[in-house]
């Protein structure tokens, strides 16, 4: 049995329905802060399982405390967490009591109750503006740019240090790169709520006349056509990163109590070729215009993925284009068209 942290959200969604298929019994855990029940409903469509579901807050230590008292999960996916970088620089203490306080109550319960395994939604954010690219986990971290990057470094920090303190426990924190894409039956997806701070939500929204125009911010980078480069991972393949993840543990493979993993393609992909990608693969034309650089954005960053192809024995399958598809046929799902 795993405990699902924000098992409503995009990633934390798909992660459910990849345990369910690998056989694993679900608690999910979400307040619906920025997800809502329409997920938990595309869970069982996919699956035909419905996972128990408590609505609570991790940062209510009692709420939680009950979860560790009805379920004996063995490992916990820990996603629930605020993620809009723009949002963090202006509320910093907003990111700091929530994905702080969550994180400190679900380690606490765990020491208590004498839960082994947990992953970690990292970010590839903790690279910042790396020297050497591809990025390695052994390339050093950046000081973060926004408190939001912020937390995600402080949560591996507190996480290393809680397991190196606790010899029952283990971690994996996994680094996410760019997260794209929707289940292929297009059942769930990502449902940015408000104006997409996101690229691949921008383009849909665009596509579906919801935006009325995509601004690609920056092409007078130092990169092959201008524009900056990215890592960009299909959701299904990097769901599937997490329940390898929980294996390793709960097989007790893991080299260390500690370890981090990059979960990317590997690939670099620049902003103009996903564009034009996404108009090929769904055969459609996009309303875009070149703006100003966004304040914040690095140039380039994509993943060296050697540790997680070795160690973890994952890889990302999917084609970009059919990543692309299933992005698109999400946004009709979502707007009926
Ligand atoms: C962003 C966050 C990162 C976070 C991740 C979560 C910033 C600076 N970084 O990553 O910390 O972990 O989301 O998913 O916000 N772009 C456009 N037009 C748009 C939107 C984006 O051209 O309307 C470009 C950006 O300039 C960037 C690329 O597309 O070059 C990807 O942007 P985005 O999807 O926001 O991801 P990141 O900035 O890489």
């Amino acid at each position: 049995m795993v405990l699902v942290t924000g098992g409503a959200g995009y990633i934390g969604s798909h992660t459910t329905v990849e345990l369910i298929n690998a056989g694993y019994e679900v608690v999910i855990v979400d307040n619906f802060s920025n997800s809502d029940a329409s997920s938990l409903e595309g869970i069982y469509g996919i699956t035909g399982v419905k996972p128990t579901f408590i609505e609570a807050n991790c940062c209510d230590r009692e709420a939680m405390r009950r979860v560790f008292e009805a379920y004996d999960f063995a490992s916990v996916i820990h996603f629930a967490a605020f993620k809009a970088v723009g949002e963090s620089v202006e509320q910093p203490l907003k990111y700091y009591q929530n994905n702080m306080l969550s994180l400190l109550n679900i380690l606490e319960l765990m020491g208590e109750y004498g839960r082994q395994n947990i992953v970690f939604s990292s970010s590839a954010t903790v690279y910042g503006d790396a020297e050497e690219l591809p990025v390695t986990e052994r390339t050093p971290r950046k000081p973060a740019t926004s408190p939001y990057g912020n937390t995600k470094q402080m949560a591996e920090d507190i996480l290393r240090d809680t397991v190196a303190a606790n010899s029952s426990l283990r971690g994996i924190a996994l680094r996410y790169f760019n997260p794209i894409g929707a289940h292929p039956t297009a059942l769930i997806g990502e449902l940015p709520r408000g104006v997409p701070n996101n690229l691949v939500p921008y383009i849909t929204q665009t596509a579906a006349g919801v935006r009325e125009c995509l601004s690609i911010f920056g092409d007078d980078y130092d990169t092959p056509d201008g524009s900056c480069l990215r890592d960009f991972i299909d959701i299904v393949d990097l769901a599937r990163a997490h329940v390898v993840a929980i294996g390793r543990m709960v097989e007790d493979k893991n080299k260390e109590r500690y370890e981090i993993f990059n979960v990317g393609t590997g690939r670099p992909v620049s902003v103009f070729e996903l564009v034009n990608g996404f108009e090929r693969s769904n055969n459609l034309k996009l309303n875009y215009r070149v703006a100003p650089r966004r304040a914040g954005d690095v140039m380039a960053v994509w993943a060296d993925t050697t540790l997680a192809n070795e160690e973890l024995g994952w890889k990302a399958e999917r084609e970009l284009e059919d990543t692309l598809r299933s992005a698109w046929a999400w946004e009709r799902h979502v707007r009926n068209i």
